[in-house]
């Protein structure tokens, strides 16, 4: 099982950027304690400010028929893309979108998500247990 974690811009930024909101922990230190929590995937990570990348990661995703799954992040972009979301619609691939915080709970130019009907689900407002169960969903299959 191989799935790919996919971050969009300033989550490399955690544990720096408002952490009453997004916690302490770093990304880094979030990725390595998945790979411990769950030992028998291979998680491939990736994180960029840069819109376009994000877009070559998911196609290259999309290509490649050992990732069964992947967890996306897109930060911001979230709420205003209508690339990455272009990029979902054409998609096999199944994506699952995730975020730290409860972005409903928030201001209100968080709450349009233009990529959640080409997703399969969106789990959020759960900390880094937002991409556990986003995980356990691709386990369990
Ligand atoms: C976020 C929520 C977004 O609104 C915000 O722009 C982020 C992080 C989250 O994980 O809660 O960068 O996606």
């Amino acid at each position: 099982m191989r799935i790919l974690i996919l971050n969009g811009p300033n989550l490399n930024w955690l544990g720096k950027r408002e952490p009453e909101i997004y916690g302490n922990q770093g990304l880094d230190d979030m990725i390595n304690g998945l790979r411990q929590q769950f030992p028998e995937v291979e998680i491939d990570a990736f994180q960029s400010n840069v819109e376009g990348e994000l877009i070559n990661c998911l196609q290259q995703a999309e290509n490649d028929d050992s990732i069964h799954g992947i967890v996306l992040n897109a930060g911001g972009y979230t709420h205003t893309s209508i690339a990455i979301a272009d990029t979902l619609k054409a998609m096999d691939t199944p994506v699952i979108l995730v975020h730290l915080s409860n972005v409903y709970a928030r201001e209100p130019e968080r709450h349009t998500d233009l990529l959640l009907a080409n997703a399969k689900g969106c789990i959020l407002g759960l900390g880094k247990d937002s991409y556990s169960i986003a995980i356990q969903y691709f386990i369990r299959g």
